[in-house]
């Protein structure tokens, strides 16, 4: 849809004032979450919030809110400011503009009905192996039992940093919500290939997430003979092209399989690798394939180390269930689409998102706009301020609606 020029020009704004935090020189950023760079996206979203005349609130575990602090009836617009390692700057900071963005249409028109936009901490699994932090542990569908012992990527508990930060592992729930809504790109092609200018969320897959830690023996790569190897990286090899296969065979399920992190020791040329810790991330929206997955995961596991006279060790990270948006919000987003000539379409989010976590507290729904050839969690990521604008616009209409 066609935009004023003052409203792209706004988002644009918005967009260059977060620019410059956690750049690098390869162009992209990395503001992984509980970090000071995370921190300093979290001070601009407070001021940017100050310019339209709102207070900012922080609450128990570093969240951000900005709009209305109603207790009741309020409905929340949010999403995160974390990224991954050198990442784009579109993940999770389009959300919080066009929440911004909803935020000032809702002050200038008087609409009736109170609206906040939230910042959640820590969205991205990159920093402790575990998403949705900041959001799950205000929404209790994240346990301080289940996260307290995670582990930085710089060796901190999220225990300490807690500490530290003054923040609680166990806040109250977040309460007197009347809706979730949460703008983000797609991360895929599906919108761009197919023309459409946004998509309403019918389910996310929930991720589970695991380490397995293999142990052979490091020993001189000269003199021992093949024969005679328990090579840790040999065998994390077999594991990963199995994981592969194991994700090609529950593809009919939308079910994927993807081994991402890959740790070697002592990681030197003259060597044999005697420990590698493997990432394996598992998505997906059939329980059924998500629950086989893992135990053939599992199995391969133990079947290829027993042969190859290796230990190991595996530790599950996290687990969410894949989740439905609500119904009645995708077709109020639908209708707000059609009313303002947006084309949409319903789709899947294979991405997990903050939206996750509201489910249970309040009716929830998603907005996806187009990213540049799908291209997401790289510095490649990019998405037109003119799409910004439409999934903003379409939040805007769905809540007049909500407001008669
Ligand atoms: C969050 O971006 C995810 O990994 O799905
Ligand atoms: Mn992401
Ligand atoms: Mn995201």
């Amino acid at each position: 849809m066609e935009h004023p020029f003052a409203d792209i020009q706004y988002c644009e704004t918005l967009f260059n004032r977060f620019y410059d935090v956690g750049g690098l020189t390869s162009g992209g950023v990395t503001r992984l979450g509980y970090t000071q760079t995370e921190d300093q996206m979290h001070e601009i979203f407070a001021h940017l919030g100050g310019e339209l005349g709102f207070e900012n609130r922080q609450d128990e575990v570093g969240n951000t809110f900005v709009g209305s602090m109603a207790r009741e009836g309020c409905y929340l617009i949010g999403s995160h400011l974390d990224s991954v390692i050198d990442g784009g700057r579109y993940d999770g900071v389009a959300g919080i503009i066009a929440g911004l963005m909803v935020l000032r249409w809702a002050k200038e028109e008087g609409l009736p009905i109170p609206v906040r936009v939230g910042a959640f901490r820590c969205e991205e699994s990159s920093n402790f192996g575990c998403c949705t932090i900041g959001s799950g542990l205000v929404t209790k569908e994240l346990h301080r039992q289940r996260v307290a012992g995670l582990v930085s990527r710089d060796g901190e508990t999220l225990e300490s940093i807690f500490a530290s930060r003054g923040y609680s592992l166990d806040p109250p729930r977040i309460s007197g919500l009347s809706g979730y809504l949460e703008l983000h790109i797609e991360q895929g092609k599906v919108l761009e290939e197919s023309g459409t200018s946004v998509g309403i969320v019918q389910t996310i897959a929930g991720p589970r997430r695991f380490k397995i830690y293999l142990r052979g023996l490091a020993e001189h790569s000269g003199a021992t003979p093949m024969a005679l190897r328990s090579d840790a990286m040999c065998a994390a090899a077999e594991l990963i092209l199995e994981i592969e296969r194991l994700g090609n065979k529950e593809a009919a399920y939308q079910t994927v399989a993807t081994v991402g992190v890959v740790n070697s020791l002592p990681n030197v040329m003259n060597v044999i690798p005697g420990e590698v810790e493997l990432g394996i991330d598992v998505r997906g929206i059939d329980l059924t394939s998500l629950d086989r997955i893992e135990l053939e995961i599992k199995d391969a596991a133990r079947r290829i180390c027993a042969r190859r006279n290796i230990e190991y060790l595996e530790e599950k990270l996290s687990e969410f269930p894949p989740v439905n948006m609500s119904g009645d919000v995708q077709m109020g987003l639908e209708r707000a689409a059609q009313r303002l000539g947006v084309s949409s379409r319903r789709m899947m989010s294979g991405a997990g998102h903050d939206a996750m976590a509201f489910p249970t507290l309040c009716e929830t729904g998603m907005v996806f706009i187009p990213c540049l050839k799908g291209i997401s969690h790289n510095r490649a990521e990019f998405a037109s301020l003119s799409s910004i604008c439409d999934g903003a616009r379409v939040i805007y209409e769905y809540l007049k609606g909500a407001a008669v």
